[in-house]
């Protein structure tokens, strides 16, 4: 459920006309419904309201300090995956005792700054990883708190690119090892050993996997158990799916269920990572139509925003449903909707039967604030786009549109030419 609905003919973001936004502030730009981000919150945490737990928004799906700072206020956490998203998290008022720390490269100045932030922990994705974690730390004077990241083998039916628990894939440490490096780690001195955790690919549309992770990492707990070692938090990373098109991924409540079933005898702090299921359905990006082309063999309408803007369906094959933001058009035309970019891979839809957008038109794709902004970019010299975010029948910029001059910054001719 989100909050970007018709009056009339016209399409609003809760109480705001999305073509009010561009009157004023032009296109293209993304929009987010403070009120959807709020439910979507609320939803994910009353799941697990019956057992302890802290939800940790994943940030990487969108950073923006208005978005991180609406779910802190509603007393969320902080999945982190870099040095730069932890100072974003700390001006967003995040506190550092709810941020867990993922990612395969942590760097040591990275390390040292989530020391002396005093982040709850870190999870640990590789043997070597945890040995540096253990040097800094004890360096510094300190404990660091971890979690080893399991990967435990399961196949969470998603997009490749997007599958990270499966043994063939980069991520954490391989469920035989795990045992062998929890042992190492109770003998380091700058470690001490906090949790598990596992995060086994995004946008499930089914609880099964999820399921399935459980088992595994119960299994790797009883035997740490058995050796001394108790753990207090259980992270089960993120993933949870959302509906882009006719997918029927299960709602936070059932997802609840399940897990609180198979994990209530544990006695353990759960931690949840969601991205994509808080802010995905509660953005969409807007934009405007420059040109059509009409051919034999296809139709193209041009727009103002490209896989620059939004990169996912050049970079998966990802499906954004298409509205008119003022419905005023005269039947269908199926074309491929692409953006300005030099490539051909450029497109936000392919062969899409689409309302007859003429020129100026305006379009929204939907379901694109999780990954829509965040993996944008400036290629062939495109300002990133304005954000927006809308409560109820205010809006306002959260990230001003960016300028040419932006995207100079720190470039220099050097004094040889
Ligand atoms: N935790 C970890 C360790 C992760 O790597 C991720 C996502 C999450 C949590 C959040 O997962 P979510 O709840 O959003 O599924 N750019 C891709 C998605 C990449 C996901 C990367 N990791 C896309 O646009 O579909």
């Amino acid at each position: 459920m989100h909050h970007f609905q018709y009056k009339g003919h016209d399409l609003y973001a809760e109480d705001v006309a999305i073509k009010d936004i561009v009157a004023k502030i032009g296109s293209p730009f993304y929009v987010y419904s403070q009120a959807t981000l709020e439910r979507h919150f609320r939803a994910m945490d009353e799941a697990f309201a019956t057992v302890s737990h802290t939800i940790c928004y994943s940030m990487k799906a969108n950073s923006n300090l208005a978005v991180v700072k609406n779910f802190v206020n509603l007393g969320g956490g902080v999945d982190i995956v870099s040095g730069g998203e932890l100072y974003r998290a700390l001006k967003a008022g995040a506190s550092p005792s709810k941020v867990v720390y993922s990612g395969v490269g942590k760097k040591d100045d990275e390390i040292e700054y989530a020391l002396n932030t005093g982040i709850l922990m870190f999870n640990v994705e590789s043997e070597q990883e945890l040995t540096r974690i253990s040097e800094i730390a004890n360096r510094m004077g300190r404990k660091a708190g971890i979690a080893i990241r399991v990967n435990p083998d399961v196949d969470p039916q998603t997009h490749p690119y997007i599958t990270t628990g499966l043994k063939n894939a980069k991520f954490g440490i391989t469920i035989d090892r795990a045992i062998e490096e929890y042992r190492r780690a109770k003998g380091l001195p700058g470690i001490e050993i906090l949790g598990i955790d596992c995060h086994i690919g995004s946008q499930l549309t089914k609880v099964s996997p999820f399921v399935d992770a459980i088992k595994k990492l119960k299994n790797v707990i009883g035997k740490l158990k058995e050796m001394g070692i108790s753990l207090t938090y259980f992270d089960l990373g993120g993933g949870l799916g959302i509906q882009y098109n006719d997918e029927a991924p299960p709602l936070p409540a059932d997802y609840g269920s399940e897990i609180i079933k198979e994990t209530k005898d544990l006695g353990m702090h759960l931690i949840f990572e969601p991205g994509r299921n808080l802010v995905g359905n509660a953005g969409i990006l807007v934009a405007k139509t420059l040109y059509i082309k009409h051919r034999d063999e296809k139709n193209f309408i041009v727009i103002d925003a490209g896989m620059n803007d939004l990169a996912r369906p050049a970079l998966y094959g990802s499906f954004h449903g298409i509205k008119p933001v003022v419905k005023n058009q005269d039947g269908t035309i199926t074309a491929d909707i692409v953006g300005p970019i030099c490539e051909s891979g450029d497109f936000l839809a392919k062969d899409r039967e689409v309302p007859m957008f003429k020129q100026g038109d305006l379009m929204a794709f939907m379901s694109a604030g999780a990954y829509g902004f965040a993996m944008s970019s400036s290629y062939n010299s495109r300002p990133r786009v304005a954000e927006v975010m809308v409560k109820g029948n205010k809006f306002e910029v959260i990230r001003e549109r960016e300028t040419v001059e932006d995207l100079m910054k720190g470039e220099k001719v050097p004094s040889f030419l």
